[in-house]
């Protein structure tokens, strides 16, 4: 494993003379960022060495190098989800080969169903904290001492300070942003109303299929993390309707103006 993230990184550093410190991971239809990055050099996953290949519908599957908000950033175009049959290893091996590339803060979006009863469908929700909910801990098995300890400390998994500061773009923009605790979850089936239940009475606020490997990884790794859920329905006892992908696609578009103001902004201004 080793071995493959060195060749990964390596292979990455000779693609491209940036050295960003910035990495952004984009979920389920919030690909807009992309636009707004300049200078764009674009390498899709299937020309990089040991890098899993997307499948699902709405994530097209890229790295891309540019500049955004002035700061020199690396962005994942489509992640690695467990649902899709990829191991842990192989959903967070793109966060190990940006921790070796150099990377200090990882940036992530995703979509997900929203628990706590004062949400509303396309509200925007800084994460706070999650529960990990998924089968397979990303951690399982041999520690590496030279990627991270063997216990990690999990007492930040979201960085306070870029929380903060998102709240002070969101109010100075009149941007409303919720807060709260992110349960992941293996999906792919969406939660029963009881399922809901229960990821809510544990403590969840919104619940969804990925980013909880990554931060973990992340975090194993010593780097910062910020995240942001577009809840894009609801779980919300009295008020579930169905729901499906295209619903979800199409709600975190509605919101995707809003997440990529306030994406930009904590990137720009984050030190
Ligand atoms: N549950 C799990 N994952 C999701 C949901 C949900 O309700 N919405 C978007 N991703």
């Amino acid at each position: 494993m080793l071995q493959k993230i060195k060749e990964t990184a390596e292979f990455l550093q000779g693609k491209v003379t940036s050295r960003p410190k910035i990495a952004i991971i984009l979920g389920t239809g919030l690909g807009d960022l992309v636009s707004h990055i300049e200078n764009k050099i674009e390498i899709p996953y299937t020309e990089i060495p040991n890098f899993p290949v997307s499948t699902v519908e709405g994530h097209s599957g890229k790295l891309i190098f540019g500049q955004l908000g002035g700061k020199e950033i690396m962005a994942m175009q489509g992640r690695f989800h467990y649902y899709e049959g990829y191991d842990m290893k192989e959903v967070t091996f793109p966060v190990r080969v940006m921790k070796a590339f150099g990377i200090e803060t990882l940036f992530l979006s995703n979509a997900s169903g929203g628990m706590n009863p004062s949400f509303e469908v396309g509200d925007l929700m800084l994460i706070t904290d999650h529960i990990n909910c998924f089968p397979e801990h990303p951690l399982h098995g041999k520690n590496y001492d030279e990627l991270g300890p063997r216990f990690p400390d999990m007492s930040e998994p979201y960085a306070r300070d870029l929380i903060q500061l998102a709240i002070e773009i969101g109010k100075e923009n009149n941007v409303k942003l919720q807060k709260g605790v992110y349960v992941g979850t293996s999906g792919p089936t969406f939660e029963t109303p009881a399922e809901y239940r229960r990821f809510y009475l544990m403590g969840g606020d919104a619940v969804g299929m990925s980013t909880v490997p990554e931060v973990i990884v992340a975090k194993h790794g010593g780097m910062r993390v910020f995240g942001i859920s577009v809840i894009t329905d609801l779980g919300v006892v009295g008020r579930i309707e169905n729901v499906s992908h295209e619903e979800v696609q199409k709600a975190a578009a509605a919101a995707q103006p809003h997440m990529t103001f306030i994406m930009k902004e904590v990137i720009k201004r984050s030190n």
